[in-house]
This record gives C-alpha cells, sequence and structure tokens, in this order.
C-alpha cells in the first residue's frame, strides 16, 4: 500500500484534514514524537479501563474496554521499542491540549447524551484524529521520508492506523448503546466541526496531536 493510496480521513468523523505540514515536522523530531506517542498509547489503555470502573452498566462496554486496553498496552510497549531502537528515551507525559479540549467540549454540550455517551464520544473522536495521523506517517514513510534508526517504521505506523479506524467505530457503537444511534449521529456531526478548529488552533509539533 502506498501513501496515496489511502485517503486519511477515510471512514473517519473528521470534518477537516491535518496540516500538510505536521508529518514533516513530527518526522523530523522522532524522539519527541514516540515519546508522545507512547504516552498517548498508556494514557488509552488507562482511559480504557478508567471507563469500566466509571461505566460499567453501558452493554458490552467492560469487556469492549478490557481488549482495548491489553490492546493499547501491546501498543505501549512496541512504541518503547522503537524509541529505544534509536537511542531516545521515555520523557515526561506532555501536557495533552487536545484531549483536554476534547473531552470538555463533549462533556459541556447539553444535547442529552449523557456522562458515558459524552466520554465515550470524546474517546471516539481522540482515536480518530489519531488514525488520520498515523495514516499521514505511514503516507509520509512510504513515500520516502527519512528517518534515523531500523526500518519498519512505515509497516508499524500502517498497522496502528488500522486500529486507530476500528476504535472509533467501537467507542461510537458503545455510545450508540448508552445513548440511542440517532442522538450520537447528531452529535459526532457538531463535534466533528468543534473539533477541527481545536486541531487547527493547535501548533504543529513532534506530537500525535
Ligand atoms: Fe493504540
Ligand atoms: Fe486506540
Amino acid at each position: 500500500m502506498t501513501g496515496a493510496s489511502a485517503e486519511p480521513l477515510e471512514g473517519l468523523p473528521l470534518t477537516r484534514p491535518t496540516d500538510p505540514g505536521w508529518a514533516a515536522v513530527a518526522l523530523g523530531d522522532l524522539p519527541a514524537l514516540l515519546s508522545d506517542h507512547a504516552h498517548c498509547e498508556q494514557k488509552a489503555a488507562s482511559s480504557a479501563m478508567a471507563l469500566v470502573a466509571r461505566h460499567p452498566e453501558v452493554p458490552g462496554l467492560p469487556r469492549a474496554m478490557t481488549a482495548l486496553a491489553h490492546e493499547e498496552m501491546r501498543h505501549f510497549r512496541q512504541v518503547l521499542d522503537l524509541l529505544e531502537e534509536r537511542g531516545g528515551t521515555l520523557g515526561p507525559p506532555p501536557p495533552d491540549a487536545y484531549a483536554g479540549r476534547i473531552r470538555r467540549l463533549s462533556c459541556t454540550l447539553r444535547d442529552g447524551l449523557g456522562s458515558a455517551g459524552d466520554l465515550l464520544l470524546a474517546c471516539a473522536f481522540i482515536e480518530a484524529r489519531s488514525c488520520e495521523r498515523f495514516r499521514l506517517l505511514a503516507g509520509a514513510l512510504e513515500d520516502g521520508a527519512k528517518v534515523p534508526g531500523p526500518r519498519g517504521l512505515a509497516g508499524f505506523y500502517r498497522r496502528l492506523s488500522s486500529a486507530e479506524s476500528r476504535h472509533w467505530e467501537t467507542f461510537r457503537d458503545l455510545a450508540a448503546g448508552a445513548a440511542g444511534k440517532a442522538r450520537v449521529a447528531r452529535r459526532l456531526v457538531r463535534l466533528a466541526g468543534a473539533e477541527g478548529e481545536i486541531v487547527a488552533s493547535l501548533p504543529l509539533r513532534p506530537r500525535i496531536h
């Protein structure tokens, strides 16, 4: 598969593509990118388990989130391996303005989804944007972007983009089970526009978001 064959926004609820300059900025400081990425994976695992504690009543949520947490921990270990193979070390988690703003946005809209639906859709957007970003990284690497260290990063990001594409659908479907399909569909449209504005307002950095 080449970068050109995978449309970055295909199948995702996003309306605004990432700035075309982002992938070069991100790949220009690979240790910083991989350190941030590793933290994204461990945070995804932690928030999946936090959802089990907070909303065990949502049909299918405990098992879906347990499976997801396992998968995200595996990704965390894989990104740590990639970082260490390239001589990097895991830094402290950088503040995640994107995730914080998406959660605040989703949890303060008043159109009746309730706490579980709000949280699940915030996670859905975080997964969807990660999917787009991984596709962009895979595409840039497949198109010949030079990065230090062993080969194999393009395939890794291509595989992770497929995982994130599945994950956003998992969160969307759990939200529909908790709050109803029609309400979730309306909320997705509303959040998509606001999410695009958040993304456009953040600087281009060697970070996943
Ligand atoms: Fe992941
Ligand atoms: Fe994920």
